[in-house]
């Protein structure tokens, strides 16, 4: 697939300086695509960029915006100004506490919740309406198997990952006759840096078996046309330790759609 044709020439990453952020990035510079790359810290996003510009020659725009804070979507629509961003990639978002939801502070909660579910709701609201509008563009939330139920110390993530996924599954029903898709990728254990050093303050290493973030990008960018859900490790049919698996859930939203529409039409 001609991802820059279908999805160019702009996309913004958010949570770009690093693991899969920084995959994604390499992979659509190699495509093409300008990018804006967005994270806390400015250096490693710098260098990235540079890197890319020295491998790619596409132009590469880089920002700190805090996506905890509550104007980070607003500051993310700013950044692109008027530039045609035809793929928005939410990757920011695991969980640095690492504590029982009542050992951690409520500020680091409502931190990670704002980050989570208020700027990718808004972020999809500013950027996936001018994509509807030119009947084309993608959305890549990034997500996690935590969204398919909550376990000992992971509730607020796991919250905010299960909004993402039916947030993203609705959006998917409402954009795809718009040419626009969505796709939530749910991430199994992946060897990022702030995996492992979340595994560090624990005192635990990386288990073997962890999914690389080039072949976790890969995997999101192959299967966006084909949302809304793409779970690591797992063919399309297969649900694991979800509920239903992906093929079930994208049925059973055409089969409600279809239904309701057939109510609607009578
Ligand atoms: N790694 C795994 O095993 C795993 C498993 C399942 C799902 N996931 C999902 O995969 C995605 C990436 O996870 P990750 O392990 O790479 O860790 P992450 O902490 O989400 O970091 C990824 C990137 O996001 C940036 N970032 C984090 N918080 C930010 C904030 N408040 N504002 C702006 N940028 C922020 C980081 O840079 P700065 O620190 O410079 O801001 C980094 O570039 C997340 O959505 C996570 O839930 C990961």
């Amino acid at each position: 697939m001609d991802l820059h044709a279908r999805y160019g020439p702009w996309a913004l990453i958010a949570g770009a300086s690093e693991g899969t952020g920084a995959a994604f990035a390499r992979q659509l510079a190699a495509q093409g695509f300008n990018l804006i790359l967005v994270a806390r810290r400015l250096a490693p996003l710098n260098e990235l960029a540079e890197t890319i510009l020295t491998e790619h020659g596409v132009t590469c725009l880089t920002a700190s915006i805090d996506l905890s804070s509550n104007d980070a979507a607003d500051r993310l629509l700013e950044l692109a100004e008027d530039r045609e961003i035809g793929l928005l990639i939410l990757n920011a978002g695991a969980d640095a506490n690492g504590a029982p939801f009542l050992d951690g502070a409520l500020a680091n909660w409502d931190a990670l919740v704002m980050r989570n579910v208020m700027t990718v709701m808004r972020a999809c609201h500013h950027f996936a309406a001018p994509m509807r509008a030119r009947g084309r563009g993608g959305v890549i939330l990034c997500g996690s198997g935590a969204c398919y139920g909550g376990l000992p110390g992971i509730a607020a993530y796991a919250g905010s990952k299960a909004f993402d996924l039916v947030f993203g599954e609705a959006l998917w029903a409402e954009l795809q006759p718009h040419g626009v898709d969505v796709l939530n990728l749910v991430m199994g254990r992946t060897d990022t840096p702030a995996h492992r050093e979340l595994l560090a303050r624990q005192g635990k290493t990386l288990p073997d078996g962890c999914a690389s973030p080039e072949d976790v990008a890969a995997l999101g960018l192959a299967r966006l046309p084909h949302g809304p859900i793409c779970n690591w490790g797992l063919a399309d049919e297969d649900a694991g330790y979800a509920g239903s698996s992906a093929a079930q859930r994208r049925n059973r939203i055409r089969q409600i759609s279809a239904a309701i529409a057939g109510q609607e039409a009578e």
